[in-house]
């Protein structure tokens, strides 16, 4: 959640920020080695690095459907409170359309702009449970949000998917320290506790933290 500010210009992408890493690159793209996912779910998309990276990595192997869900209003936490939402969901759109025009294979984009609760049920109400290979929850960092992310994106996973938990150690420096509110880990450690026998805890480095379904 560091590095905002100055314009980074990666590929003919436009990000302005390096949230997502070489690291986190080179993770995703043996995971998907082995995955072999079509179907991605992304919950937090902001310019759409990760969505990018997903779209290329994917798009290279096979036909591609992703969905993204963002409200574009921002988050909570400090990062956010100067950013310009307008701005950064117009990149988001830009970028996404780059990487769509670089893969070889087609890509099925589909943009969810709303709260992530809201589009994941809709996503459910939709028929769309059990539908995906892959999530990244990445969107409000604050624990009762986390929770409820994750709750809803497993039943949207098919027994065998990965769902990746970005910033499962971070957590805001309040003027009166660590809040344990306003950081993800205790709303997923509620969710991995309360799911134990219907998920595996992979391990991972990069503060975040993989769990694959094993069933409904
Ligand atoms: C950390 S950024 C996502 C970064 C992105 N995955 C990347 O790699 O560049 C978090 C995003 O989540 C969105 N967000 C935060 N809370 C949300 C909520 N409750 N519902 C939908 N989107 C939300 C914000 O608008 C922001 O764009």
């Amino acid at each position: 959640m560091a590095g905002c500010g100055e314009s980074i210009e990666m590929d003919a992408y436009e990000f302005t920020n390096a949230w997502f890493k070489e690291e986190h690159k080179a993770l995703w793209a043996q995971l998907f080695g082995m995955l072999k996912p079509a179907r991605l779910l992304e919950i937090g998309s902001f310019e759409g690095a990760s969505a990018c990276f997903a779209i290329e990595a994917v798009g290279a192997q096979r036909p591609v459907e992703l969905h993204c869900i963002d409200s574009w209003q921002g988050s909570a936490e400090g990062p956010f409170a100067t950013i310009d939402m307008g701005a950064v969901e117009a990149r988001f759109h830009a970028n996404v359309a780059r990487a769509r025009a670089k893969a070889a294979h087609e890509v099925a984009l589909h943009v969810h702009k709303g709260r992530s609760d809201d589009e994941l049920a809709r996503l459910l109400l939709s028929g769309a449970r059990g539908r995906f290979d892959f999530v990244y929850v990445d969107a409000s960092h604050q624990a009762p949000d986390a929770l409820s992310d994750a709750v809803l994106a497993f039943k949207l996973l098919r027994p065998g998917a990965v769902m990746i938990f970005d910033d499962y150690l971070w957590a805001e420096e309040m003027p009166y320290g660590r809040d344990p509110l306003l950081c993800p880990k205790p709303g997923i450690d509620a969710f991995v506790n309360l799911h134990f026998r219907k998920l595996k805890v992979l391990s991972a480095p990069l503060e975040q933290l993989y769990v694959r379904k094993l069933t409904d």
